[in-house]
């Protein structure tokens, strides 16, 4: 029926589903090497029925890509969540361990539905009370609800946490007594947590602390961290989102020029985490000139599950396109045909060890997500971990026949909207490769105008540059030269307006507003254009949803509906607010362009 060699290439995850005939009888075989196998099998084979398909010819061959498929919460420990929308966070920490929400179960199936085998508990901008005793308790609290489901739990730590919480005078990672601090912290750990999975470390940034302190590289720092959990089995998940403009005043090239020259120092637990671009989830980025760019270490993908700088948990954006196009970009890094995908899954430079990450929008609202619709972003995050080759159409029809129905014109109707629902976001907020132009602190609304007193990189017009003569980041061989951080042909098709995609153009390039579209059109009227296209999509949007009335539940209707009207609301807003502000440059006397 399954012989065991069959098995042998499904590994510790994978799994066979098959129809068989035993005794004369139909039945259907779930075979894997592990546990964990039979359990993803079985969700796979429940998936099947929830979306009605056959299930007497069974013959299904599945595994996961990637290894590592982790949640990170941006929760912190007083229940508040960075950047979540969603209510407070699920961990409650002051009931712990005694009390265990019975959610958290709910939680672990959910996750282990779409194949996520691990989640980092707590903010990447750590405490270091995280890794006290108490902490640790509460965390094995947890891990033991997730475990049956093969979900291992990881901590987000501080680098200095030695001497916050442990008495010593320094963190520098060369000195012995800080070394051993960490092996004997490990050890703790595993001695409640004995499937502990690792740290994630954010080094160096935004006022967190890393070990260039004392002199030392994120090597230096990253390689101390894996030694102590080495012994068992434990991984490090070193962040790259470091931008210290000293290093160079175009942000997006600052991760690249810290940690390229790294490449081949790292121990063999740590890997890179990257985010998919190379600013911070805008709405749309060019891929991060890191994937391809460190053969010799294995680089994890940070997407972002929570919609920050996507309308929160006000607007519908299906964020599968985005993290397809990201996936499927060709990097070239080993030649042609070497996609973001390969690289992230270990095998364009086979490497063992694989993983990527999802920024949660998981909060205590009845929910999760507070958008019903932003769940599907988390069951998109799942599926792709599992493998990114999968469609976002196949996936979004999935999760609307699990979630809203299986009648074929409710399907039609959702797929659509949500289909075309990240494109017309980046139209009514940053299209043509304009970036960062949200309001500050919260990032939800529109603010061109911005300027922080005290960084230029946290000003909007840092990033759009507008002034009569023109906008644009000018990241090409005459500007920053940022092209050149990615591999040929990019750095070329992308180095001239003639030949970069559109959709990047003011990433790399600054234009007059009377530059000529592929349209045919000026830069400053394809502008306005995709401002309007995208308000109108959101109006047709929101018109599709009405004619599902009666189709579904009448609570959840009226859910989407009135976010739905918000989100039109705010997508006029940001039309009016962008073309207002970049038209006092585009139609002031000297820009060049009629009024
Ligand atoms: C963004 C986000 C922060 C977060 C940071 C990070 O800048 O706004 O809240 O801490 O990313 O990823 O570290």
């Amino acid at each position: 029926m399954v012989q065991p060699s069959e098995l042998e290439i499904a590994g510790d995850e994978g799994y066979i589903i098959r129809s068989v005939f035993f005794d004369n009888r139909p039945v259907t075989i779930i075979a894997a090497n592990k546990s964990k196998g039979v359990l993803y099998g079985i969700f796979h084979f429940f998936r099947l029925i929830q979306n009605r398909q056959a299930i007497d010819k069974l013959s299904i061959q599945s595994k996961p890509r990637i290894q590592k498929r982790l949640l990170n919460h941006w929760d912190n420990l007083n229940g508040s969540v960075e950047r979540g929308y969603a209510g407070k966070s699920i961990w409650n920490w002051e009931k712990l361990p005694v009390e265990v929400d019975p959610r958290y179960k709910d939680y672990a199936r959910v996750n282990a539905s779409i194949g996520i085998n691990g989640t980092v508990l707590n903010n990447v901008n750590s405490q270091a009370e995280i890794l006290t005793k108490g902490y640790i308790s509460k965390a094995a609290a947890i891990a033991s609800v997730l475990r049956p489901y093969g979900i291992q739990i990881y901590f987000s730590i501080k680098f200095i946490s030695p001497m916050e919480i442990g008495g010593l005078s320094t963190a520098d990672p060369f000195d012995p007594h800080v070394r051993r601090w960490w092996k004997e912290k490990a050890q703790q750990i595993y001695q409640q947590i004995p499937d502990f999975g690792g740290f994630l470390v954010k080094a160096y940034s935004e006022g967190q602390p890393g070990p260039q302190i004392y002199g030392r590289t994120h090597a230096d720092g990253a390689n101390m961290l894996a030694e102590a959990l080495s012994p068992y089995g434990g991984i490090v998940m070193w962040r790259s989102f470091v931008y210290d403009l000293s290093i160079d005043s175009d942000r997006t090239k600052c991760g690249y020029l810290e940690f390229v020259p790294l490449d081949g120092q790292f121990a063999t637990n740590v890997l890179i985490q990257s985010k998919n671009g190379p600013v911070d989830f805008q709405p749309r980025e060019p891929i991060n000139p890191l994937f391809g760019a460190m053969p010799k270490t294995p680089i994890m993908m940070e997407l972002q599950i929570t919609q920050e700088y996507t309308g929160q948990s006000n607007h519908l954006v299906y964020l599968a396109p985005q993290w397809k196009e990201v996936l499927d970009s060709d990097t070239f890094s080993k030649g042609p045909g070497t996609l973001v995908a390969e690289i992230v899954d270990g095998s364009a430079e086979n490497h063992t060890l694989s993983g990527i990450a999802g920024v949660s929008g998981i909060g205590t609202d009845r929910n999760w997500m507070g958008h019903h619709f932003s769940q599907a972003n988390w069951y998109a995050f799942g599926r792709l971990a599992w493998d990114p080759a999968f469609t976002s159409g196949q996936i979004a029809e999935e999760w609307i026949r699990m979630t809203w129905s299986n009648d074929p014109k409710t399907i039609g109707v959702i797929a659509k909207m949500m289909a075309g629902s990240w494109e017309a976001c980046v139209d009514y907020m940053t299209p043509l490769g304009l970036h960062h132009l949200m309001a500050a602190g919260h990032h939800y609304g529109p603010g061109p105008d911005y300027v922080n007193p005290g960084r230029a990189d946290w000003s909007s017009t840092y990033y759009h540059k507008a002034d009569s003569q023109g906008i644009g980041f000018d990241r090409s061989s005459k500007g920053t030269n940022g092209v050149g951080q990615y591999a040929e042909p990019l750095r070329r098709l992308w180095d001239s307006p003639v030949t970069c995609p559109e959709k990047y153009l003011l990433w790399f390039h600054h234009l007059p507003w009377t530059h000529q579209m592929s349209s045919g059109k000026t830069l400053w009227q394809e502008l306005r254009l995709h401002y309007k296209r995208g308000v109108e999509a959101v109006g047709i949007m929101q018109k599709t949803w009405d004619s599902l009335e009666g189709r579904i539940d009448q609570q959840r209707f009226d859910h989407v509906k009135a976010r739905l009207e918000m989100q039109l609301e705010n997508a006029r807003e940001w039309r009016d607010v962008c073309l207002e502000y970049f038209g006092r440059f585009a139609e002031s006397p000297n820009s060049g362009h009629d009024r």
